[in-house]
Parts: C-alpha cells; sequence; structure tokens
C-alpha cells in the first residue's frame, strides 16, 4: 500500500483566460487530498473526503473516467487496484478538487507500483485524470497540485507542452475563501465562454487584451509583494470575467461584502457559476471579512496560500 497527498489550488488571476493559452497565476492551499493505493482482486473506491453537499455525487461519473485514463495511461490494470480518499481539503467546486485528487492517486500509483516516474510525469498522469472531468483542461489546476507553492501557468499552443514556472513569489499573501456551496460544471461553462469567443471575436480579444496587461503586472506586484496592487488587480480581473458571464449572484453578494468589508481585492476563481471566490486580507481585516461573507449565510474559510506540492506519505 501506497500513500501520498497533494494540495488543492487557487487561481489568483486568468481562470478561463488560460485556456485560450494566455497566462495565469495559481498557488496551492493548505488543504490536501490524501490518496491510499493498494494492490487487491478487484476494483474499489472508497471516498471520504470531506465535500461541499452534492459535489462527490455529482462528479462520480467523471471520478470513475479520470481513474480509468490515469491506470491506463501508467499502463496498470484498474481493476485490481483498492483507493481510498481522505485528508483534509473540502471537495467543492473552484480550489481543484479533482486536480489534487489526481496528482495524488497519481504518486500513490507510482510509489505502490514502483512505477518510477518523476514529478513531470505524475503532473503528466494527473493531467489525463483531469481529462476525465473536463475535456479539454488547461492543466493548471493538476500542475498547482503537482508542484505547489505559486505557479505561472502557460498553456501550450495546439496539444505542445505547457510552460510552468514556479514564481518563488515574496508574497505573504492571507485569503478568505467564500464557498457558493454551488457545484458547477466545468466542461459546460468552458463552453459557453468558447461560443462567446467565436460569437463575438471582437469583444473578447478587447477583453482577453485586458487581461494580458493585469496578468503582467500582478507578476510585478506579487513579486514586489505589493498587496494593494494585487488586490486591485484582482478587482479588475474579476470585472473582466464578471463580462464574460461567469459569475453569478451568490459570487456578486460575497464580492461586495468582502470589499465593504475592508478586503483589498475579491474575485471568483475557478470555474465560477458556482463555486468558490477569494478575498484578498491582512491580519487586521481577515476575521471582518469572514464574517461579513458568512453573514450573507455562506460558508468561509481563512487560509494561507503557497504550500507544499504532491508528496508521497
Ligand atoms: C478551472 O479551475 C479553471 C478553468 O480555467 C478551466 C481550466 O483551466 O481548465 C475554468
Amino acid at each position: 500500500m501506497a500513500k501520498a497527498s497533494a494540495p488543492g489550488k487557487l487561481i489568483l488571476f486568468g481562470e478561463h483566460f488560460v485556456v485560450n493559452g494566455l497566462p495565469a497565476i495559481a498557488a496551492a492551499v493548505e488543504g490536501r487530498t490524501v490518496a491510499e493505493v493498494r494492490r487487491a482482486d478487484r476494483y474499489s473506491l472508497v471516498d471520504d473526503r470531506p465535500e461541499t453537499p452534492g459535489y462527490k455525487k455529482e462528479k462520480r461519473d467523471q471520478q470513475a473516467d479520470s481513474i480509468g485514463l490515469m491506470f491506463r495511461a501508467m499502463r496498470l490494470d484498474e481493476t485490481k487496484v483498492g483507493i481510498s480518499l481522505g485528508g483534509d481539503l473540502v471537495a467543492a467546486s473552484g480550489v481543484g478538487a479533482s486536480g489534487a485528487s489526481c496528482a495524488a492517486i497519481a504518486a500513490a500509483a507510482n510509489a505502490e507500483f514502483r512505477l518510477g516516474l518523476d514529478r513531470e510525469m505524475v503532473n503528466e498522469i494527473a493531467y489525463e485524470g483531469e481529462k476525465g472531468y473536463h475535456g479539454t483542461p488547461s492543466g493548471i489546476d493538476n500542475s498547482c497540485s503537482t508542484y505547489g507553492g505559486f505557479i505561472l501557468f502557460r498553456k501550450g499552443a495546439s496539444g505542445g507542452e505547457s510552460k510552468i514556472t514556479p514564481m518563488g513569489s515574496k508574497a505573504k499573501l492571507t485569503i478568505v475563501v467564500g464557498n457558493t456551496g454551488i457545484t458547477s460544471n466545468t466542461t459546460k461553462v468552458v463552453e459557453d465562454v468558447k461560443r462567446l469567443r467565436e460569437g463575438d471575436p471582437m469583444k473578447f480579444r478587447r477583453i482577453s487584451d485586458e487581461y494580458l496587461r493585469i496578468a503582467e503586472d500582478a507578476e510585478k506586484a506579487m513579486s514586489g509583494n505589493d498587496l494593494p496592487e494585487i488586490g486591485r488587480l484582482m478587482n479588475v480581473n474579476h470585472a473582466l470575467l464578471r463580462e464574460i458571464g461567469v459569475s453569478c449572484s451568490e459570487i456578486e453578494e460575497m464580492v461586495g461584502a468582502a470589499l465593504n468589508a475592508g478586503a483589498l481585492g475579491a474575485k471568483l476563481t475557478g470555474t465560477g457559476r458556482g463555486g468558490l471566490m477569494i478575498a484578498l486580507v491582512t491580519d487586521g481585516t481577515k476575521d471582518r471579512v469572514a464574517s461579513a461573507i458568512a453573514k450573507k449565510g455562506y460558508r468561509t474559510e481563512i487560509t494561507g496560500i503557497g504550500a507544499e506540492g504532491v508528496k508521497v506519505l
């Protein structure tokens, strides 16, 4: 039996834009998924991860596809393994729950079957697994869960290799996470954005150009630990995400509450249309911001970011 753990992630800048090859910045969170893989006579899966109600049921078929894809990519017989999932990462849309479990399962299988895969190859297997959850993942989620810390991610053009740059960011960021409680369908939301891009290419080009300037400024602001500037850029990024139609009333309510309570910036994170929002806070504002969101009836969590990537336990 072998065990591995991997962190969830939060996208600070660039969800959706990353699918079209623009750079995005993500960070690993403190919550982790633990996967245990053992040899067995027949396939079994026990999923004890804590969850946003309904998440695991909603994703069950995709999870089965994902595990099949990973074991086939590792040339292992998935009918002869027992897998258990646990850990303290709450499985929810937006936190990279699928990417974390793919990275943890790939690393645990690598250890149990002594495949000798290096970190890059574990990430490739995890990426195969992500395809089970949604057809055309950019790869940012599994990469962040695999490498940990802060990453600057750029998807490779037409199937080419993606560029993953560890940022070694000096930024000490404390984040309040607000959870809509809604499990979003990444495939559908990504398709809707594609439809918008194809239906109104001029508008999409203008928004993408604006986003690119934000991404460049964000990289600088993060290396200089310029918290007010990072917050401001998060707000601008959120406005662009709203323009491409991936926000929702619950996210807007939480973003408004967070900014009114003194957050430096707030935006949706991940797929949107449900899932999570994040607010950048300081030690002085974190409790006030979290309780302003909680007062609206949403679950909140305060987390540090930049945690360690996948590791065998
Ligand atoms: C999902 O966490 C992030 C998206 O940009 C999709 C992807 O990158 O594959 C919405």
